[in-house]
């Protein structure tokens, strides 16, 4: 067991309305099992129809780069924490991928995440095909330096989620061993910026964690917890995802 504090983050994307607000925020409220940290990620407008709770904390799935201005439909940083977000995650890989977000943008959320007292959960991941050509590791170092080699005291205040992105919406989940692998690298990698912050940071999972899979993943040395997609999306399902970080 490590003594790095369980995590476990919903990440609706751009799915779920009010009656799931209520039933997730219910649910969670009424749990009385051992729960780990969560964080709930739904869409932005949400987070002001969530009740205040010490079973959950409010996140965002994305801001703005910018720090204000003329930027229409973007969301600022600074904008989020008032409506109570804790946490942004940055650079997931459907922003990358769908919205063309590059490692330059990521880092200046990062940036802009930090300087308005939020927590960053920055997103890295190889595709199947980077995978296949071995370039795992090569893929992950580039985007995790690319935040963190010009500002390493970032890493004090960032979550680090990896996600395959061939696991994501797929149901095809990495196996334990595969996921281990991965984080005990992202670790070691960022032993290099600061050997105790790297040790302290939470890496989380994320690519089709389900109730059946997360016990297993939770084991693992390096896995700190878990971003959870579509399961999050069922509120018995994400519940006991959440009681499986803590062996319940
Ligand atoms: P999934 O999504 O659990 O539906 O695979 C995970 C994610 O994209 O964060």
């Amino acid at each position: 067991m490590n003594q790095r504090k369980p995590f476990v983050v919903a990440n609706w994307k751009m799915n779920g309305d009010l009656s799931l607000v209520n039933t997730v925020s219910a649910r969670l409220q009424d749990e009385t099992g051992d729960l780990p940290e969560i964080l709930i990620c739904p869409p932005v407008l949400f987070l002001a129809n969530f009740p205040k709770s010490a079973h959950y904390q409010l996140g965002a799935q994305n801001l703005s780069e910018h720090t204000a201005g003329a930027f229409t439909g973007e969301i600022s940083a600074v904008m989020l924490a008032e409506l109570g977000a804790t946490y942004v995650i940055v650079g997931h890989s459907e922003r990358r991928t769908l919205f063309g977000e590059t490692n330059e943008q990521v880092a200046q959320k990062v940036n802009q995440a930090i300087a308005a007292g939020l927590t960053p959960i920055l997103c890295v991941g190889e595709t199947l095909e980077q995978r296949t050509e071995e370039k795992t590791f090569s893929v992950l170092a580039e985007q995790l330096d690319a935040v963190y080699s010009a500002q390493p005291q970032w890493l004090a205040d960032s979550v680090v989620a990896y996600e395959p992105v061939w696991a994501i919406g797929t149901g095809q989940t990495a196996s334990p061993e595969q996921v281990q692998e991965v984080h005990e690298f992202i670790r070691q990698h960022l032993q290099r910026y600061n050997s105790t912050e790297a040790s302290k940071l939470r890496i989380i999972y994320g690519g089709s964690v389900n109730a059946s899979n997360s016990r297993a993943l939770f084991a693992q040395m390096d896995v700190d917890g878990a971003l959870v997609g579509g399961a999050s999306l069922k509120a018995t399902e994400f519940v006991a995802i959440c009681l499986s970080a803590k062996g319940e």
